[in-house]
């Protein structure tokens, strides 16, 4: 009895060795769940047995523009109002508009204080006063203004779009890094701490104000 249970353990593993010694398989490995990972979709600069040219890359139609990238709205896309000028606030959402607008809700002031903290901090540092890490360590850089004296307080939302989207002076454009709801986010933020350097105890809730 016991040599025959040793002999099946022999058989066993020894069975078991030569089987992992097989060759590669032709054959497609086995996919129980397929996922729709095969699909028969066409691909960018696939073959297309379809048109004409073989291709599957259609030129578009003249003229044609890409859902949501009309870019018709000037206050959303340029930071402008209608005549032209720069934008006094920031283009909210009114009832049913879905396009070329911003719900400011507390997720996009987050966005924007976390996108100012990564684009602007360097330079403007947290609070907005101008000292951040490049200008106090001296790397020969020209220090930013603070955003809470007189002049930049008085800046219009629209105008810190654009400083954003195309820089001014020695400061550069971001545009190519930031994308424009980002940029209103930033914008947000920045009113946000101008606000919050120049608060009055008025700003304080009433049952709060008793803690100053
Ligand atoms: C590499 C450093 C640097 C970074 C990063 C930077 N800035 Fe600036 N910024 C400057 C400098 C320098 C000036 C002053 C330009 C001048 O007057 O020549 C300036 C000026 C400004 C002003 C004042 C414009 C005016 O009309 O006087 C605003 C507003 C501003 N920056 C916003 C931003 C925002 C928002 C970001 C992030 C998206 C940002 N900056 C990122 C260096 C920087």
């Amino acid at each position: 009895m016991m040599r025959a249970l040793h002999l099946m353990l022999i058989l066993g593993v020894a069975a078991g060795a030569l089987a992992c010694r097989g060759e590669p398989s032709r054959l497609p490995p086995v996919h129980l769940n397929p996922n729709m990972d095969t699909q028969d979709k066409y691909k960018p600069y696939n073959e297309s047995g379809f048109f004409a040219d073989g291709r599957t890359m259609r030129t578009p139609p003249a003229a044609a523009v890409a859902r949501g990238l009309l870019k018709d709205s000037d206050h959303y896309w340029r930071g402008k109002a209608n005549d032209g000028t720069p934008a006094n606030a920031l283009p909210v959402c009114t009832g049913e508009d879905t396009i070329d607008c911003l719900k400011v809700d507390m997720s996009f002031m987050r966005r924007g204080q976390e996108r100012f903290g990564i684009y602007c901090t360097p330079c403007h540092d947290r609070s907005g006063y101008g000292k951040g890490t490049i200008v106090l360590r001296d790397a020969g850089m020209v220090a930013p203004p603070s955003y809470h004296d007189d002049q930049r307080r008085a800046l219009k939302a629209g105008e810190l779009f654009d400083v954003i989207t195309h820089g001014v002076r020695t400061m550069q454009p971001y545009a190519a890094q930031i994308p424009v709801a980002d940029r209103w986010a930033i914008v947000a933020y920045v009113k946000a701490l101008q606000r919050s350097q120049h608060a009055a105890l008025a700003d304080v809730p009433g049952d709060q104000q008793g803690k100053f």
